[in-house]
């Protein structure tokens, strides 16, 4: 892919991940946040946070399925970034405007709110993976070390999506679409680099 098409389509992500944030400050200054605005900021940012993780997995086995793909890779740490933007600001609404920092109820809901605690596993997370992001860091850890702390972002998600379940009322099915796209993401992973071993290895006996 040449520079400018990079570009490109580097301000279109960057235009797309910030669309929700930028939609949120536009409805908080215009006071059109809605019935409930505490509740609209947390689900936006829960629900962003999410789905731009989701989409980070996604890059890993779309790559393995064709080498037309890899120029792909150019966009796993933006997304998983603005994953960690999302769920900060998320993290920060509970904490501000739901608890208004009382820490008191925060010890209740972290050892009693079983959504709670799957939500800040999730978090908890994410946390040594956007510290581990920059090239230094990548440097400074190692390649294969790093690979191996960066498995972790399955079980971040897995922990959103537990997160997610567990915080709508019973019945409810909206966590369904990102509960399937994980699992096909988790599935895909395996058998595509099972595919594509024993596809090296035909190549090398030929
Ligand atoms: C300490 C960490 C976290 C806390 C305290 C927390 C808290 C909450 C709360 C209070 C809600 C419900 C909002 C409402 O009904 O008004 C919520 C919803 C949600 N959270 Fe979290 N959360 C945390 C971390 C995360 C993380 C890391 C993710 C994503 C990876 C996430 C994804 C979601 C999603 C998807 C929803 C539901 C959105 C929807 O229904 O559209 N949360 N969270």
């Amino acid at each position: 892919m040449n520079r400018k098409t990079l570009i490109t389509l580097k301000t279109l992500t960057w235009i797309a991940c910030l669309g929700p944030f930028a939609l949120l400050v536009y409805q908080g200054v215009t006071n059109t946040l809605g019935p409930d605005p505490t509740s609209n900021i947390a689900l936006t940012t829960g629900y962003n946070a999410l789905l731009l993780l989701i989409l980070s997995l996604a890059i890993t086995p779309l790559r393995l399925l064709s080498t037309r793909l890899s120029w792909l890779i150019k966009f796993r740490r933006l997304l998983g970034l603005f994953a960690f933007f999302y769920a900060s600001i998320h993290l920060a609404t509970y904490l501000v405007l739901y608890l208004n920092f009382d820490w008191n109820v925060f010890k209740t809901d972290i050892t009693k709110r079983r959504f709670i605690i799957a939500g800040f596993a999730a978090y908890t997370l994410l946390v040594p993976l956007a510290a581990t992001s920059t090239t230094w860091a990548i440097r400074k850890v190692g390649g294969k070390q790093w690979n191996r702390l960066h498995k972790l972002v399955y079980l971040a998600a897995i922990c959103g999506i537990i997160h997610y379940w567990w915080q709508v009322k019973p019945g409810v099915l909206s966590p369904m679409n990102l509960t399937i796209a994980l699992a096909i993401l988790l599935l895909a992973r395996p058998v595509l680099t099972f595919i594509q071993k024993r596809r090296t290895r035909r190549a090398v006996a030929v």
